[in-house]
């Protein structure tokens, strides 16, 4: 995981690099660290925790330079400590280097050179790269840039493994140069100097022009020229390519917190999701991005998909959405699972790669399986440059704009939406009617006005979260299409208040996990009316009857669950198939004001980072 930002040019480089790590802070809080060319040699400023406290230390004891390199880290290898914060720099102190990724060989590595007379500092396998990469460089007939470019050629030959890496030496003022093999790493193409960075977004400020660097490719960038090369070290095709500015997405505008923020926009981003996908007359929907011919469609007899964490939960739910409407039989599998299974996969299955960020390592481990088997992969992504998006077959955008807050809120309701179009789509290619279709459309027409009435409750959801915040222990529960959506609720509350929560079927309780049931443990109910509800008001007696506090989400007016319930979630009745979009949002409000309850770090949650970029 990690954020990188290099530069060089002929500004200071400490306030650019330190502005632009902020926009990738996303990507792990660890502890961040810079390098710099000072004219004299390379010199480093790190510090654990947030990229504040490497800034307080840099505005104590500037360095100046005009060209560096930097880092926020998402600890794989050592504590998140100062010293295996990076850069990390080699045994003759004048080449630095940060990583993103993992080193698989380290320990062998680390065996060799530690035989050869080399000392590490810190835990981290991103040393021993610095190590070997120095090594090489050292013993290099080669002259000038060559050199440092030939020593990372060749560190990629040694070491497995994936990594996005930014290389300085002090032999060799205003060069950085990077490479890359899985991490992603953009070139920031500016005038008179050039950038380099984990992702486009962190560069919005200084350039719009950016050149997405290959697999495998080596780049070196000086202030006025990049060079760009391949694998095997010929010149590289390159294509740049202009981005939408996002300097608006680190503004949280009115809302204390960036979860709260895209909690709200979620009556927006849900619109965004299916605006000029609605097809009223036909009652479908359509989706262009598929790439998929009407009978390339109706030939697919089985769909697998793939995801980590809230977009596999929202692939869940497109699969009780897709086998009702459509009556495709659709797999679910953890991205990292499938990657190194051997599932059988029926030879007319389409496949989904869900992401928010689009460069989850596992999901696009999993989606470069599913290709390489021959298989048909499609993304289902919020950003639009990502390594997935670019590598799916075709697939659906979901334009709900940049989610910063790491728990994902915005992005699982408009991966539900898409998931809603897509079995409307594959349904009327097969047996669902018109009027069915037309009833599908009309809900998701007015679940913008659903949503945006119940996000008032926001305030009352507050107050039922302090009353039960002190609780060590929570269980969600659901059934069919919201058992996915107990399990997100579960997830959230993990996330961002550290309490224990778990997820399950409503009638899993019966099977074990009632002996968690006390008085000091909630469960979570969803319980809104549809073919189980009754069921459902089974499981909240059970719980009752043993003491336990039940928290219902239940429609608005339900008289009968109010009076059973210790608290209700009020949420607006719509089409039942809808209604898991509807159901999840007093769950995403409940965690957010635990945590916040609770003090929590709710945008930056221990442990965690946004895009997980490592296995
Ligand atoms: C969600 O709140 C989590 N932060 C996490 O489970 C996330 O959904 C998962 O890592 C997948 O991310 P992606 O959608 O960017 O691939
Ligand atoms: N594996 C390296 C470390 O633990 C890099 C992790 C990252 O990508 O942040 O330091």
């Amino acid at each position: 995981m990690c954020g990188i930002v290099a530069y060089v040019g002929p500004r200071d480089a400490q306030p650019i690099l330190l502005d632009a790590l902020g926009r990738l802070e996303y990507r792990g809080y660890d502890s961040a660290g810079l390098a710099i060319l000072n004219g004299k040699g390379v010199e480093v400023r790190k510090k654990s925790g947030r990229i504040e406290e490497l800034a307080k230390a840099c505005r104590s004891k500037p360095v100046n330079g005009k060209s560096g390199i930097s880092h926020t880290r998402w600890a794989t290898h050592g504590a998140p400590t100062d010293t295996n914060a990076h850069p990390h720099l080699d045994a003759s102190g004048k080449l630095a280097l940060v990583h993103n990724g993992v080193i698989e060989n380290y320990l062998e590595l680390k065996g060799q050179l530690t035989k050869s007379g080399h000392k590490f500092l810190s835990d981290t396998d991103t040393e021993i790269l610095a190590h070997l990469l120095g090594d090489t460089f050292e013993a290099s007939k080669e002259k000038g840039e060559k050199k440092l470019i030939d020593a990372v050629r060749k560190a990629l030959t040694q070491v497995q493994g994936t990594l996005g890496i930014a290389v300085i030496h002090s032999d060799l003022p205003g060069l950085v140069v990077g490479a890359r093999r899985g991490s992603p790493l953009v070139i920031g193409v500016g005038n008179g100097e050039n950038f380099l960075a984990s992702d486009s977004q962190a560069l919005a400020p200084y350039t719009n022009r950016v050149v997405v660097l290959q697999d495998q490719e080596v780049v070196a960038l000086h202030a006025d020229r990049f060079d760009v090369a391949s694998p095997l070290g010929q010149k590289a095709d390159i294509r740049v390519e202009e981005i939408e500015g996002g300097a608006a997405a680190s503004d949280k505008g009115a809302h204390p917190h960036f979860m709260l923020k895209e909690i709200f926009e979620q009556a927006e981003t849900v619109r965004s999701a299916f605006r000029g996908r609605l097809d009223p007359d036909e009652a479908t929907a359509k989706l262009g991005g598929l790439n998929l011919s009407t009978e390339e469609l109706r030939e697919v007899e089985r769909i697998f998909v793939l995801g980590c964490g809230t977009a596999l939960h929202a692939g869940m739910v497109g699969k009780y959405l897709i086998e009702t409407l459509a009556k495709i039989p659709v797999d679910t599998q953890h991205a990292s699972e499938f990657r190194y299974g051997d599932s059988p996969v029926h030879e007319k299955t389409l496949f989904f790669a869900v992401s928010q960020s689009g460069e989850t390592a596992d999901t696009l481990g999993a989606l470069r399986e599913a290709k390489r088997r021959g298989f048909r992969c499609l993304g289902i992504c919020n950003n639009v440059s990502s390594t997935i998006a670019r590598e799916s077959d075709g697939g659906v955008y979901m334009h709900a704009g940049p989610e910063i807050g790491v728990a994902a809120t915005k992005s699982f309701t408009s991966q539900v939406v898409i998931f809603t179009l897509l079995s409307l789509l594959l349904g009327r290619l097969h047996s669902l009617s018109a009027a069915h279709g037309r009833e599908i459309l009309n809900a998701l027409d007015r679940l913008p006005e659903h949503i945006h009435s119940l996000l008032k409750q926001s305030e009352k959801i507050r107050a039922i979260a302090h009353k039960y915040a002190q609780a060590h222990s929570m269980l969600f529960l659901g059934r069919l299409a919201n058992f996915p959506i107990a399990l997100e609720g579960a997830l959230k509350m993990k996330e961002v208040t550290y309490v224990h929560a778990e997820g399950y079927p409503s009638a899993e309780l019966k099977h074990g996990v009632i002996a968690l049931i006390d008085k000091e443990t909630p469960t979570v109910l969803i319980a809104t009316h549809d073919g189980v509800y009754d069921k459902n008001l089974g499981s909240l007696q059970e719980i009752k009857a043993r003491g336990g506090p039940v928290l219902a989400v239940a429609h608005e007016g339900d008289t009968k669950i109010a009076g059973m319930a210790d608290a209700v979630f009020s949420v607006p009745r719509t089409h039942e198939l809808i209604q898991p979009i509807l159901n999840v949002i007093p769950l995403q409000l409940f965690s957010y004001h635990t945590a916040v309850a609770l003090g929590r770090d709710v945008d930056k949650p221990r442990n965690l980072a946004k895009s997980v970029t490592v296995e």
